[in-house]
């Protein structure tokens, strides 16, 4: 069983998503930590509804990316965090923190990559016009959702559909997405070679 440690920033749907969909009899990965850089975020209500560790780091009270990485990093490894979930969370990682978890850091992307990266992927495929967007979970490397993509979903855009239809459409995805590429990685299924990532579907 790997132990599973979420950061997220925000509302944490897809941290419940995780809990719920992982933490129950025979799982091959528990959630055991939720990591929030942000005071009074909706992700820490949720966590002690759930009953799930939780760690509160304001990057504010910290000098700068480094310092708080370092603290981030001493309590993953304090809890004995194998992977690292980011959901949610709107922080870049640093180096440092990428070493002390190598291929270990997961995120998940509300857009299909490489397409609309950064900050709000929903609003920027309806912008573009595009009619189908999606999801993305990928490996998470130095650069705005660069690293290897490991599964997608596709979500189309519907006529009448504003930001919040669209990333409700979406967040449906996320969450059955996010939890299983984790157990897919809990399961060894999934191998990294370069820039592809293969993953083993599971036999019924
Ligand atoms: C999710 O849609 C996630 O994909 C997105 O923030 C939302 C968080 O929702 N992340 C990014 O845009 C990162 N680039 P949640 O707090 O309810 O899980």
């Amino acid at each position: 069983m790997i132990r599973v440690g979420v950061l997220a920033s925000g509302s944490g749907s897809n941290f419940q998503a995780l809990v719920e969909r992982l933490n129950v009899p025979g799982s091959p990965a528990r959630v055991e930590l939720l990591l929030c850089n942000v005071k009074g975020a909706k992700a820490i209500a949720r966590a002690q509804t759930l009953k799930v560790p939780t760690k509160v780091l304001e990057h504010s009270a910290f000098t700068g990316r480094e310092a708080f990485d370092e603290a981030a990093v001493a309590v993953l490894k304090e809890h004995r965090i194998d992977l690292v979930c980011l959901a949610g969370y709107m922080r870049l990682v640093t180096p440092a923190f990428l070493k002390h978890f190598a291929g270990k850091v997961i995120n998940v992307h509300p857009a299909l990559l490489p397409s609309f990266p950064g900050l709000h992927g929903a609003r920027q495929a309806l912008d573009k016009g595009v009619k189908i967007t999606g999801c993305t979970v990928h490996f998470v490397d130095e650069g705005t959702d660069t690293g290897p993509i490991i599964a997608q979903a596709a979500v189309p855009v519907l006529p009448g559909d504003d930001e919040s239809t669209l990333s409700a459409r979406i967040q449906v995805e996320e969450h059955r997405l996010f939890s299983s590429v984790v157990q897919a990685i809990a399961e060894n299924r999934v191998q990294l070679r370069g820039r592809r990532v293969d993953v083993e579907v599971k036999s019924p």
